[in-house]
């Protein structure tokens, strides 16, 4: 992965527009596009879990440290658990015990947890403060770092309580991933079909390509259709509901297992298995769709199907709040989506017979 140039996109919305810089090798070397960004003599935020920070914590805050940023390290364990309120507050209570001020900074280092729950303490600690995402997943790499949703878990579900907040820069480094389990790997990669799928029949095809691409290749694609969707639609009313392609499902098949088989992106991918064959019987996906996205999720390891009979019960309680049906997100083909609103009831025929 190693020898790929930096790439920038901006994610342009208006008034806090940001940049995501990709490319091998800016864990450090990215650092002075973060210090450009933090102001002098304040102190910052560098949150991260314990296993990324065995990894990586001590090389990123001696390299802020010595272009003088003064950091305090919160490091949190991993896992969602840790996505709480309870979490949440000890971090709050470590900044403010810190000296951080309105003018100081989150720097999130980590996944998807990290990332969320940085992004909270930033979007509501003294109203506000600047926020920088160094995603060291695959998954937060190409999704949740990029878009400005940031949230912790509550009693009744997942992501109840958070706020839109956009970072004011993404770093990205594909060489973390090399120490990434394959599992988690494949999670991401989920989430990358899924780009492919919904807007990109190039990626698709470069995915299927027999010789590996380059990730910095891959993370900018899926980032540049990420950041098209969310500067069109900020705040998830509309268009943005896209990027939720196998997400019905792979929520129901999570909770079918009270979230104890599956990683939330194999269960996606278990998803868009089932949502391209849903389109196909219902007229709106192209025959052949579901066999070649299928083919694509085996190539890299999710391999997982489930049966679609009964996850209506599943989808119900999960979408508690929508009176009487679903918004389902079906392929039109490889690349293009179309949107359809079905009745519990249609849906239960449609899932179970
Ligand atoms: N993860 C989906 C979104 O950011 O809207």
């Amino acid at each position: 992965m190693s020898g790929d140039a930096a790439k920038i996109l901006n994610v342009p919305i208006a008034g806090k527009s940001y940049d995501i810089v990709i490319g091998s090798g800016l864990l450090l070397s990215g650092l002075e596009r973060v210090s450009a960004l933090i102001r002098k003599g304040e102190k910052t935020a560098l949150i991260s879990d314990e296993n990324v920070w065995q990894r990586y914590g001590y090389a990123v805050e001696t390299g802020l440290n010595a272009l003088g940023i003064a950091t305090e390290a919160i490091v949190l364990p991993p896992g969602e658990k840790t996505k709480d309120i309870g979490h949440l507050s000890l971090v709050y209570d470590r900044m403010a015990a810190a000296g951080i001020t309105r003018k100081g900074c989150v720097i999130a280092l980590g996944g998807g947890v990290v990332g969320d729950l940085s992004g909270f303490a930033a979007a509501t600690y003294m109203r506000g403060v600047d926020f920088i995402q160094i995603p060291t997943t695959l998954l937060a790499q190409v999704d949740s770092s990029v878009g400005g949703k940031t949230a912790v878990d509550i009693a009744a579900g997942k992501n109840l309580v958070g706020a839109f907040y956009q970072p004011r820069l993404v770093l990205i480094d594909p060489d973390v991933l090399t120490s990434l389990p394959p599992r988690e790997f494949a999670a991401g990669m989920a989430e990358v079909i899924k780009y492919g799928a919904i807007a990109s029949p190039s990626l698709f095809a470069l995915l299927e390509q027999t010789t590996v691409p380059s990730m910095t290749e891959i993370i900018c694609s899926c980032c540049a259709i990420k950041s098209d969707i969310v500067a069109e639609d900020e705040f998830d009313n509309g268009h943005r509901a896209i990027l939720n392609f196998g997400h019905t499902f792979g929520h129901a098949i999570e909770k079918r297992y009270g979230f104890s088989k599956y990683n939330h992106g194999e269960a996606v991918a278990a998803g868009m298995r089932i949502a391209a064959h849903i389109g196909e019987k219902i007229g709106m996906t192209a025959p052949g769709t579901a066999a070649r996205l299928g083919s694509l999720l085996d190539r890299y390891g999710l391999t997982a199907t489930e049966s679609p009979v009964g996850l209506i019960e599943h989808i119900k309680s999960d979408k508690k709040g929508e009176a009487g049906g679903v918004n389902l997100v079906l392929l039109k083909a490889l690349g293009a989506v179309v949107c359809v609103y079905k009745r519990f009831e249609e849906l239960e025929v449609l899932l179970d017979d």
